[in-house]
């Protein structure tokens, strides 16, 4: 994974897009060193972020570095797959994921476990760095992961991609 100094020019847009009002709930899934969530959770006032990731390691990191948001009930943080995570009945306006393997690669799993756990008019998006691609074929991972999506049993809303150092980065909005 990328350190968090590198990985800040993209997470800045990631959070851009997600366009977070104050009162937003949200969950972020696979939060890795906890970069968005003090992006996030720096525009909130009584909304909420509840992050998980199956790394206890990433989860601690990320609580030294969100111990103020974690304070002050802004954030919750939690160590665990999100295949096993148990949500209760929490409900999300906004769930978004950076670089998350499930939502690539196990696409029905994945949107499947985040669907019952969308309020009304919740949306998911699904952030991807385009590493790997080239510098004019970032197209071809949106349109991936839009397939992705869909398989999830989604339906897209729109893609988005952005030209960021050191690659650029794509994001697919789902709602279901
Ligand atoms: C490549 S890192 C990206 C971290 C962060 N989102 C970022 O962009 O910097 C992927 C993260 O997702 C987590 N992850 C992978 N599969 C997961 C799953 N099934 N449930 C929860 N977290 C998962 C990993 O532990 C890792 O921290």
């Amino acid at each position: 994974m990328p350190t968090a100094g590198r990985a800040s020019e993209r997470l800045v847009w990631a959070v851009d897009t997600l366009a977070v009002g104050p009162s937003d709930r949200l969950l972020e899934v696979g939060c890795g060193h906890g970069v968005a969530i003090d992006l996030v959770c720096e525009r909130l006032t009584t909304g909420t972020l509840t992050a998980i990731d199956r790394s206890p390691k990433m989860i601690a990191t990320a609580t030294r570095r969100n111990r103020e948001h974690i304070d002050a009930a802004r954030a919750v943080l939690e160590a665990v797959a999100l295949e096993d995570a148990d949500l209760g009945d929490q409900r999300f306006d906004k769930v978004f994921a950076f670089n998350c393997a499930p939502f690539r690669l196990q696409p029905e799993a994945a949107f499947g476990a985040v669907r019952g756990h969308l309020a009304r008019s919740g949306t998911v998006h699904v952030f991807w760095d385009a590493r790997g691609f080239a510098p004019d074929r970032t197209g071809d991972l949106g349109d991936e992961l839009a397939g992705r999506v869909r398989q999830g049993g989604f339906s897209v809303d729109r893609i988005l991609a952005e030209d960021l150092d050191p690659v650029p980065a794509v994001c697919v909005v789902g709602r279901p």
